[in-house]
């Protein structure tokens, strides 16, 4: 599994050039919200330093989390990923198995203390002194308090680690716990950074990585311990269906009109406008625009979101925050009302003195509009 740090050659990294590394590692600067010359930097300290050693502990996962970082096309992000860092420990790729691999773990740990990112993916089960997840013949409980104790830093990728997720679903029968609750319980003072989605965008994890080995710290995180420049904004917000939104052009059932011209889902049971995520701009698999869940026609079922995925119906509406549709529009409830609510909007829109007219006039054409859309919007 260790590759030698010889093997990065400086003019061909993970089978890019030089030129396109650097355009690789400008790009995910611009994704963390930094100035585009900062990739030139990333990509010097990438390569420049001592790889950073990772230890990865799987507790009640599914292995999607691994397979999202391993699955992807171009340009071959798990070799970038493999190649930028030094795995040391991942019971799915290493190479040893059964006591080798244990007393690998061990080594490494003890070599980079307080120097190895720790990753954890899947729920931590603590019901019955965690006796539904053991590795080695210890505890995935025991496990973390062990390895988080000596990390720099714990990564929980997926929304098990960050939140419970699947494992943790009424009724929780393993008493299925997120990393940093474990840690906090345990007065593990190891800062911690959760990465949630199902699995996550694997640039997001990479992203966090190479910021941590350029600049020694943490991305800014929000309160729930997530990077704020790939959960800092709602998915609706960014959404390419949101102008149908705003307009309330709906698809109604699968394959029906709507559905089939690409129009808003919410009323499918959406969760983008209570979902913060960077999905509609990061993207999965590199193949391109509209891959994502949204783009390719299902709703978001929200699942790097705590509370919304696994928790909530799935095709039950969303609790919008922050939905501040133009005014000139029918609001996503008109239908409820009526023609008076939609004639009190062409009254709002009216108040701004001179667009009064305009206003009036644009609500009554998507008035009839409405006529000719019908299983299609409300
Ligand atoms: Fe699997 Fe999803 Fe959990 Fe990752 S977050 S381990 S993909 S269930
Ligand atoms: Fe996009 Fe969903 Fe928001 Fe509609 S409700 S605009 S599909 S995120
Ligand atoms: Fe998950 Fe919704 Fe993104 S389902 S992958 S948070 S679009």
């Amino acid at each position: 599994m260790r590759i030698d740090q010889e093997s990065i050659e400086h003019d061909n990294i993970a089978g890019l050039s030089r030129r396109d590394f650097v355009k690789f590692c400008s790009t995910l600067a611009v994704g963390m919200g930094l100035p585009v010359g900062m990739g030139a930097q990333i990509a010097e300290a990438v390569t420049v330093q001592k790889r950073p050693p990772v230890l990865w502990l799987s507790a009640q996962e599914c292995t999607g989390c691994t397979e999202t970082l391993l699955r992807t096309s171009h340009p071959t992000l798990e070799k970038l990923i493999l190649e930028l860092i030094s795995l040391e420990y991942h019971e799915t790729l290493l190479v040893g198995a059964g006591r080798q691999a244990e007393d690998w773990r061990e080594k490494s740990m003890k070599e980079n203390k307080g120097k190895y990112i720790l990753v954890v993916d899947g729920s931590i089960p603590t019901k019955d002194n965690g006796i539904y997840c053991k590795i080695g013949g210890k505890t995935a409980l025991a496990l973390l308090g062990e390895m988080a104790a000596d990390a720099a830093a714990v990564i929980a990728i997926g929304s098990c680690a960050s939140w419970g997720g699947v494992p943790s679903a009424d009724p929780n029968p393993t008493g299925a716990t997120p990393a940093h609750e474990v840690l906090k319980s345990r007065g593990i003072k190891t800062p911690v950074v959760n990465i949630p989605g199902c699995p996550p965008n694997p640039y997001n994890f990479l992203s966090t990585v190479l910021y941590f080995v350029t600049f020694k710290k943490l991305p800014e995180l929000d309160d729930q311990s997530r990077p704020k420049f790939a959960y800092g904004r709602l998915i609706h917000e960014n959404c390419e269906r949101r102008p149908h939104f705003d307009a309330g052009r709906f698809a109604i059932q699968f394959g029906d009109e709507g559905h089939r011209k690409g129009y808003c889902l919410y009323k499918l049971g959406c969760k983008g406008p209570e979902t913060f995520a960077n999905c509609p701009i990061q993207l999965f698999n590199d193949v391109g625009s509209g891959a994502w869940p949204v783009g390719t026609g299902h709703p978001c079922f929200g699942c790097s979101e705590k509370g919304v995925g696994f928790t909530l119906p799935l095709h039950s509406p969303a609790r919008p925050k922050y939905v501040t549709p133009p005014s000139i529009f029918p609001g996503i409830e008109a239908h409820k009302s009526g023609g008076a609510s939609i004639a009190a909007a062409a009254v709002v829109a009216g108040l701004a003195g001179a667009a009064l007219g305009a206003g009036a006039v644009t609500v009554k054409k998507l008035g009839e509009k409405e006529e000719g859309r019908k299983g299609t919007e409300e």
